[in-house]
């Protein structure tokens, strides 16, 4: 019987970048994010002679696979097999399988597509093999950290921390819930300037992280980061947020920027987005902070009370695309 899930994009505050284990996708530390409740992947698993997938964009048209695509979801379907093996249930999954994804999230702009889709494919998974063994959330994440690193964190609902946790077992990093969706309303304004794909995926930028000179003080600096901030989002204390996930993204591309190559994601239309939104919060006292992932995307958070300030601001920035999301689920099985 095919099982459909849906999940959503993650938007880390604490930022993860490098692994201790590139192949296993286990991090060098900790981070933590908050779940979208838009735009959507919608993912349908069934069993299938050979692995078989299509993608499908939200207009229907039918997105190329590249080979690098394809070797990716064999990949993630392998190291699936050998954790449900270490689980005790060798047999759970079949030899292959169907994938067909329908995916309203446009690639490579800085909307966390492969975090969506993983979350999504695991949930599936979990889905097609629930007579044979049910999985954990926990578990759940393991098998979507093992597709893309923060793909972990889309196993819950709102305010997920993903803990590194140390070794190399493949268990050994998973998701945690720290507040659910209902807790805390926050929206995410994004502004993208540029619609062009990135040069440097994520995947390439984790495995040069510990080229730079700055990376091993990043990671002795995020347990006393990832603390602060989850006090924050269980205080509701939007300033204290702030000065956290600003502090921490700064860092994250200050490692990009060293790293050799140097991968600088952050453009000048980046730039003048962060000068200009510094000034506008300071002049109206507006609560709203920025961050950006591998790439020149802006994401304004804000609570509710501040949304129409911030996106009036949004708008106001000349050849950028805007979306608007606010916190939401993690991955389920719709049916
Ligand atoms: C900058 O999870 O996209 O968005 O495991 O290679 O898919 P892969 O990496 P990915 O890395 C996310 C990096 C980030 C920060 C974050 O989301 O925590």
């Amino acid at each position: 019987m095919p099982i459909t899930a849906r999940s959503t994009p993650n938007i880390a505050l604490i930022k993860y970048w490098g692994n201790r284990n590139d192949g296993l996708r286990l991090p060098a530390a900790d981070s933590l994010s908050m779940a979208l409740n838009t735009p959507s992947v919608e993912i349908i698993v069934d069993d299938s002679d050979v692995l078989d997938i299509h993608s499908f964009e939200s207009d229907g048209r039918e997105r190329r696979m590249t080979m690098k695509h394809v070797l990716r979801f064999n990949r993630h379907l392998e190291l699936t097999k050998q954790y449900l093996a270490e689980l005790g249930s060798p047999e759970a999954i079949p030899a292959s399988v169907s994938i067909t994804i329908h995916s309203a999230i446009p690639p490579g702009i800085g909307i966390a597509s492969s975090a969506a889709v993983f979350s999504c494919l695991a949930q599936a998974y979990a889905g097609l093999i629930e007579t044979e063994r049910k999985l954990s959330r926990e578990e759940i994440s393991v098998i979507g950290r093992l597709g893309s690193g923060s793909a972990a964190r889309g196993a819950f609902d709102g305010y997920v921390a993903l803990e590194a946790g140390t070794g190399d077992a493949i268990d050994s990093a998973k998701a945690v819930p720290v507040a659910d969706d209902q807790h805390w309303l926050l929206y995410d304004i994004i502004i993208v300037p540029s619609r062009k794909e990135k040069e440097y995926g994520s995947t390439e930028g984790h495995s040069l992280a510990r080229t730079s000179p700055l990376f091993p003080k990043r990671v002795q600096e995020i347990p006393r980061r990832q603390r602060e901030c989850i006090d924050a989002i269980r205080t509701r204390d939007f300033e204290k947020l702030q000065r956290v996930a600003e502090e921490d993204c700064l860092d994250m591309h200050e490692v990009m920027r060293t790293s050799t190559p140097s991968l600088q994601y952050l453009t000048r239309d980046t730039r003048l987005i962060l000068e200009e939104i510094t000034v506008y919060r300071r002049m109206k006292r507006l609560p709203v902070l920025y961050t950006m992932d591998a790439g020149p995307t802006v994401h304004l958070f804000c609570p509710a009370e501040a949304k129409e300030d911030v996106l009036h601001f949004a708008h106001e920035q000349q050849g950028c695309t805007v979306f608007v999301a606010h916190t939401g689920k993690g991955a389920h099985v719709i049916n």
